[in-house]
């Protein structure tokens, strides 16, 4: 049994219909499905019916992180690996959630809620201004707005996360790619991955008890793409947080924003895969970090840098 990628994630946001226009217009990802109150996107090339759901809610908070797992028969596998781990695993019927399979639910350690699925809809385009002939498009790609090509991860705060990470490799056989740890040896954040993507989640320490999300991050194709998202944000007067810069942690070039609602954003490009089955986790230090791995390239210009001797 193996979850095979990262589904969707549940976004429950105060300005829904800010954020629709940020996540269509700026983002330029596209609605599949539209009712009361709830939003299904998805990007261009996501093959699946829906990545992103955004929620009407009082305020900002991580819904769900939805996970597809590799055959049908896992649901099973999974629910009994996880009843005898003493997670509480609640059943949710085929249709409950539009497109999406029988479904197994529960939480984190930390209260994250988390689902298993298999079966979910296959996007095939239905507007005819949309739909490609290309087999491989599950429709047209128009370049709108920043355009990412498909979802990648999302990065989770707990406040354990040593703690968190034990579990997700024990519970949902998430590997471990590479840590920080802070100056007393405690690991401080995680980056973690099923198949050859350096992290499909990872989790930064929390500062206050409660945080759940650090921010979710899309892909696009290249560093050029990056900038293009940086001058497309600055122009659509969305501040950047952070970047473009380049983790050392993962070789992904970066640009961190927050959408209208309040969540952190990321689109990112061209990190590392992690193809070899020997792969052992990487621990950074503190120090390296700071000078490495948090970005290769230090945004502030040496001392002397103004003047020509
Ligand atoms: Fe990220």
């Amino acid at each position: 049994m193996r979850i095979a990628h990262l589904g969707h994630v549940e976004l429950r946001v105060p300005d829904l219909a800010a954020s629709r226009a940020f996540f269509t217009e700026t983002m330029g990802l596209f609605v599949s499905a539209e009712e009361d109150g709830r939003i299904h996107l998805r990007a261009w090339q996501d093959f699946d019916r829906h990545t992103l759901v955004l929620t009407q809610a009082g305020e900002a908070a991580l819904g769900r992180i939805a996970w597809r797992v590799e055959a049908p028969e896992d649901l099973d596998r999974f629910a009994a690996h996880l009843a005898r781990l003493g997670v509480d695993v609640e059943e949710v019927p085929a249709g409950s959630e539009p497109g999406q399979g029988r479904t197994l639910r529960f939480r984190s350690p930390e209260d994250h809620l988390l689902e298993l699925f298999y079966e979910i809809e296959r996007w095939k385009e239905r507007d005819p201004a949309l739909a490609s002939d290309v087999l491989v498009h599950p429709q047209r790609f128009v370049g709108r707005g920043v355009a990412p090509r498909r979802i990648d991860h999302v990065t989770v705060l707990g406040r354990d996360v040593e703690a968190l990470q034990r579990w997700l490799t024990e519970a949902l056989g998430i590997r471990l790619n590479y840590f920080t740890e802070d100056e007393g040896g405690a690991m401080s954040a995680a980056w973690m991955s099923t198949n050859p993507l350096t992290h499909q989640i990872a989790i930064i320490r929390a500062s206050e008890p409660g945080q759940t999300l650090h921010h979710l991050a899309y892909a696009v194709d290249s560093p050029d793409e990056v900038m293009r998202a940086a001058r497309l944000l600055v122009d659509g007067g969305t501040p950047i947080e952070w970047g473009p810069g380049i983790h050392g942690t993962s070789g992904g070039m970066f640009l961190y924003f927050r959408e209208p609602s309040g969540h952190r954003m990321e689109v990112w490009s061209g990190a590392m895969l992690l193809l070899a089955p020997d792969w052992e986790p990487r621990r950074w230090a503190p120090e390296p970090f700071r000078a490495l791995g948090g970005n290769l390239f230090d945004a502030a210009p040496p001392a002397g840098f103004r003047s020509w001797t």
